[in-house]
């Protein structure tokens, strides 16, 4: 009865210009591990659930690449969104689909561009996930220990309860502006979301319906895995309403749960958090080849098209260098989470 939904339809783009709409970062080896992020996400759970039980949501553009990289999980498990509405809708239609499979099933729900390096206690954490789901009906998310006030997660309070190894959440704050993130920090009593969820079809779908019930309304007009699917969902996609999970349902549910993880994770969103996990030369600058050369410059990423190419830097301290076929990104870290909307104002370069 377990169930995984890998969430691939981002197109990343605070990770422009090297994840673009032609080709996100999900689908790319950022780390230089010789895999994928989806294909690492891939590798990880499916220690735990037969690839037949794996199911990807993507938008339809990405469903060649995604079978091509994931050749195990079964073609019509490779689900297209005509268009992107945020993590609500492809949770929801998702949800819907293995519902019409198995009313009992349980789903963990994964981003496809994470970094967890402690893959056994990832494995460990969702076993007892499922045990919860099998018995309650509880939203459950992994918890992280956070290490920076980063306005890009999510930051959940938990209740105190000694000897448990989840608990009660209390609040559920998605992506709170700095001074918030801040003092979320020092108290010590919160959590980043790590945007990785279990729960029961029969949870998530009450849910939904008390917390979207519009968007439930919508997508109960399909019939799903059937011929007619497809031409429905065509229909519905422009019209549902473009919100993510966690807005619309985690920070308002009143039976989330949370497991802290420590699960060496980072959400390889943004160049910042991609900084923290690459090497440094003895000045913190990350991913220099040999041809470049820094003077007076610290804590900088400089990433250029190819390892044959020069470059020299003078006077940057937190800065961000990428340089693309197509593109040049120079930008302080501390903004990074601004290139997404910078982003926006690209007209043919995205
Ligand atoms: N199918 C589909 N359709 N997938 C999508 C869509 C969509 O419209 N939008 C995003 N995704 C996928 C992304 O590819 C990624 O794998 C995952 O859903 C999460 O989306 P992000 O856009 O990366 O979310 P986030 O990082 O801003 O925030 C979420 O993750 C954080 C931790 O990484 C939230 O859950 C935060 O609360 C959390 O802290
Ligand atoms: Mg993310």
């Amino acid at each position: 009865n377990q169930y995984c939904v890998i969430m691939a339809g981002g197109i990343g783009s605070r990770f422009w210009p090297m994840s673009t709409q032609k080709n996100p970062k999900q689908f790319q080896d950022i780390l230089g591990t010789g895999r994928t992020m989806i294909q690492q996400t891939f590798d990880r759970i499916s220690k735990l659930i037969p690839a037949e039980n794996i199911f990807v949501i993507t938008n339809k553009e990405y469903i060649d690449i995604s079978h091509q990289q994931l050749p195990q999980v079964p073609l019509e498990n490779i689900v297209g969104e005509p268009v992107m509405k945020n993590t609500a809708a492809c949770n929801l239609y998702m949800l819907n689909k293995i519902e019409q499979k198995n009313p009992a099933a349980n789903i963990i729900i994964l981003p496809a561009d994470h970094l967890i390096l402690k893959e056994d206690i990832f494995l460990k954490k969702v076993e007892s996930a499922f045990e919860i789901t099998k018995e309650n009906d509880y939203l459950i998310t992994l918890g992280i220990k956070p290490t920076r006030p980063d306005t890009g997660y999510g930051y959940i309070q938990f209740m105190d309860k000694k000897n448990e190894t989840y608990f009660k959440v209390k609040t559920f704050t998605e992506k709170p502006d700095l001074e918030i993130a801040k003092t979320f920090l020092e108290s010590g009593d919160f959590l980043w979301n790590a945007g990785i969820f279990i729960w029961n079809v029969k949870s998530i779908k009450k849910a939904f319906e008390e917390l979207l019930p519009e968007m439930t309304q919508q997508f109960s007009e399909c019939e799903y895995n059937s011929d007619a699917e497809n031409e429905c969902i065509e229909k519905i996609y422009p019209k549902v309403n473009k919100i993510s999970i966690d807005n619309g349902i985690l920070e308002k549910a009143k039976n989330v749960y949370v497991i802290p993880a420590d699960l060496g994770w980072s959400d390889l969103g943004t160049w910042t958090s991609v900084y923290e996990n690459a090497a440094k030369d003895d000045n913190q600058n990350a991913f220099k080849s040999k041809h470049i050369l820094t003077y007076n410059s610290t804590g900088t990423i400089i990433k250029l098209k190819n390892n044959n190419k020069a470059a020299i830097i003078d006077g940057l301290e937190d800065y961000i260098v990428i340089d693309t076929e197509k593109a040049l990104l120079i930008c302080p870290k501390d903004n990074d989470q601004l290139i997404k909307d910078y982003v926006l104002e690209l007209k043919n370069f995205k």
